[in-house]
């Protein structure tokens, strides 16, 4: 069996963007018998961008009951928080000590920051907490902890799974002559999958404060979507579909039936109101029975809670082996 595992950082609520770009395909894919899925919330990568504990606490409670929501079986995957795995610290642990600083040094997060900081004429190093500069270590842990082979990300991770992959590598040549024990994962990158544009037409990211939150109300979710940005060409002027938002996020939800006509209906020259109207109608019919079941798992946090447990149940028991493995091979473990 093939094992399949990702995370998503407990920062701010689900938006389109995630459902389109991580949670639908990840939800299909652990339909499938030959996977074996490994699903996280990643609360102690919350911990690096995000110090309000609430806001940490809420977003994590948020994403679990979105997953949930969505129809995913927690009897085909194993669905965790990062948190409750008390090996995966201990393993980032180990990993430090094989990491070289270098590779940390050329890390996108850390290094977006220190550029940031050097444009504004501040300290390279302003404000950057050791968290984020081995944001890529605890990343390492958490794939190699459960031996994943396939590693589902946007294209914003993949270096990270690739550094992952480099410290499996040195791991195993310092400690494992005999037998590798840590598992070379891959990061798969599906073409197929949009990544969303906002509502100002950038990706849609909550950095950027331009996200459609997936599960608003009917009402607010019309609104966002009528906020979504357009040119100012009136109705009966053609327009262009592969430059709109409205249409992009159109192709993630249609068949493919429907976005041909939608492209007709461009050339054709609907107007943005229409367009718009039809958007929601379908993104609408797409999410309003998962929505419900959302808006009731989040009045019964104990529900929430009693999967994750079951999830940090079935996680620690790959992961407790592995790591005593893990302490034998470097040298821990007991005198007689
Ligand atoms: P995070 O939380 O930033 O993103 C979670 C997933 O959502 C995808 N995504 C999008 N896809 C399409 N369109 C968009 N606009 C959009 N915005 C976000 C991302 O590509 C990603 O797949 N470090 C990771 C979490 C993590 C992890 C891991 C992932 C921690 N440990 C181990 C895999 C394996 C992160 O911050 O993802």
């Amino acid at each position: 069996k093939q094992r399949v595992l990702t995370g998503i950082t407990t920062t701010g609520t689900p938006h389109l963007g995630n459902y389109v770009g991580a949670i639908r395909p990840a939800i299909e894919a652990s339909r499938d018998t030959n996977n074996e899925s490994f699903y996280f919330l990643a609360d102690y990568h919350a911990l690096i961008k995000c110090q309000d504990p609430a806001a940490v606490h809420q977003s994590t409670k948020e994403i679990a009951a979105t997953w949930l929501a969505l129809g995913l079986d927690t009897d085909n995957a194993v669905f965790y928080r990062q948190s409750d795995i008390r090996e995966i610290p201990e393993l980032t642990w180990m990993l430090n000590c094989i990491c070289a600083k270098g590779l940390m040094n050329r890390a996108h997060a850390y290094k977006g920051a220190v550029d940031v900081n050097i444009a504004e004429g501040e300290d390279a190093d302003k404000a950057i907490t050791m968290g984020l500069f081995s944001y890529p270590v605890l990343m390492a842990a958490d794939i190699l902890m459960f031996g994943a082979h396939k590693v589902p990300v946007g294209k914003d991770q993949i270096q990270h799974v690739e550094m992952a992959r480099d410290m499996a590598q040195r791991f195993n040549h310092i400690y494992c002559k005999k037998e590798p024990l840590l598992t070379l994962p891959n990061f798969q990158v599906d073409d197929n999958v949009a990544v969303l544009q906002g509502l100002d037409g950038r990706k849609m990211s909550k950095s950027y404060g331009n996200t459609i939150p997936l599960f608003l109300g009917e009402k607010q979710l019309k609104k966002h979507i009528n906020k979504i940005k357009t040119n100012l060409l009136e109705p009966g002027e053609a327009k262009d579909p592969d430059t709109s938002t409205v249409f992009q996020i159109w192709q993630a939800f249609a068949t493919p039936e429907q976005t041909a006509e939608m492209r007709q209906a461009f050339a054709d020259g609907i107007g943005w109101g229409d367009a718009k109207a039809q958007l929601f109608a379908l993104v609408n019919a797409e999410v309003a029975e998962a929505r419900e079941r959302y808006e009731d798992l989040m009045a019964r946090p104990a529900d929430i809670e009693a999967e994750l447990q079951k999830g940090a149940i079935k996680a620690r028991a790959v992961a407790a082996p592995l790591l005593e493995k893990i302490r034998a091979s470097v040298g821990i473990f007991g005198l007689a």
